[in-house]
């Protein structure tokens, strides 16, 4: 059996953090992002290859995962000419399949338990099974009613406040059979939310739902980025690398410097070859990366720093994310929802 990844978005609402970094490699604790998918997949024994279907940067993808070699299954690439959409995406990457299809928004962190979820397939027969998830506020996402023996009434992609009629909505995570593929026009850009799904209900196919309850997250936007990690921290999803510490565990690597004199509180992370000067002070739910360099009395809260970037000394960066090889000046102050892209360059005392 297959998994299909769709991993092709452009990752629009990370920018300026996806311009060099497609969203499906955004670093977790400094691990890319569809790592934490693979862990999931690989759940399921029957899979034994997973597709990742791509269109921006692909090859930063497929240098990282390669065949799948130490990941325990295999990676397999389709890249698409012009971006397709969700569901020219499925059409071309899984086209020519004729078996059970599982399907992944690669962009969503959760432990759903895909085995159950095909047997409830199996069990009802279904073209289709989809896993809906409870959350507050559907607007940004796909809101999917059905009836009360599980079947897909309607399905709404992005709905106006108006049209919300109730909370579960598509975590994006299907179980397909190919043979419901002949619907999607060949290498033409096509949605499976706001086409192909309304079609199944219209045609009144065996369209089912499985509601979960636990831990899902769609980690695209940058509020729930900064969240994901706050709960991998907390324990909320227990994932690498936090999984199994203790609470409010300050995870140092062992080959980063912290000088004396210097603060770290946890939970936070500080990974390898960062070095943390005398009077800084990482406080709690900060993540820094690789080779950081975090001078004399900067302060770090609640806040995200990829690999090679350097604070200033007096520097404070509160509840922002900066990317890769950055540089914020001394005396500057980057306070609440500052983003910086890769490589930006924050002059001494600047406020943000
Ligand atoms: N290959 C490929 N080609 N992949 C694509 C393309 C494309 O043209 N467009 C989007 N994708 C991938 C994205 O990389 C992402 O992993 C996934 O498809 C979903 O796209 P998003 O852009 O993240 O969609 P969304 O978050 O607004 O909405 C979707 O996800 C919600 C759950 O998080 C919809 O499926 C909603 O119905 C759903 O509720
Ligand atoms: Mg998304």
């Amino acid at each position: 059996m297959k998994a299909i990844l769709l991993a092709g978005g452009k990752g629009t609402r990370l920018r300026p953090l996806t311009i060099h970094t497609p969203k499906p490699i955004v670093p977790i604790f400094g691990r890319p992002f569809l790592h934490y998918q693979i862990d999931l997949v690989r759940k399921l024994p029957e899979i034994d290859e997973v597709i990742l279907s791509l269109n921006y940067q692909p090859r930063r993808i497929e240098e990282i995962f390669g065949h799948g070699d130490g990941l325990g299954v295999r990676i397999s690439y389709v890249v698409e000419p012009s971006p397709l959409g969700t569901g020219g995406a499925i059409k071309y990457a899984g086209g020519a399949l004729d078996q059970t299809v599982v399907v992944f928004n690669g962009d969503v962190m959760t432990h759903v338990d895909l085995a159950d979820v095909l047997r409830l397939h199996r069990e009802r027969g279904a073209k289709a099974t989809i896993v809906l998830t409870p959350v507050e506020n559907p607007s940004a996402y796909g809101l999917v009613e059905t009836d009360p023996d599980g079947t897909v009434r309607r399905f709404l992609e992005k709905p106006k406040p108006e049209e919300i009629t109730c909370n579960t909505i598509n975590a994006g995570i299907y179980i397909l059979e190919p043979d419901t593929f002949d619907r999607i026009p060949k290498e033409t850009a096509w949605s499976i939310e706001r086409s192909f799904f309304p079609s199944l209900v219209e045609r009144g196919e065996t369209f089912v739902a499985y509601v979960y309850g636990g831990y899902w997250i769609d980690i695209g936007a940058p509020d729930k980025y900064v969240q994901v990690h706050r709960d991998i921290m907390d324990g909320r999803f227990a994932a690498p690398p936090f999984e199994g510490a203790p609470p409010n565990f300050a995870m140092v690597s062992a080959e980063a410097r912290i000088e004396d004199g210097a603060a770290v509180e946890g939970p936070c992370f500080i990974d390898e070859g960062t070095v943390v000067k005398a009077g800084a002070r990482i406080a709690p739910y900060s993540v820094v990366g690789r080779q950081c360099q975090i001078e004399e009395d900067a302060r770090i809260e609640r806040s995200i720093v990829w690999a090679n970037t350097r604070i200033g000394r007096d520097a404070l960066v509160r509840q922002s994310i900066l990317g890769r090889q950055c540089y914020v000046g001394r005396n500057s102050v980057l306070d609440r929802g500052v983003v910086l892209g890769d490589k930006s360059v924050v002059t001494d005392y600047s406020r943000m």
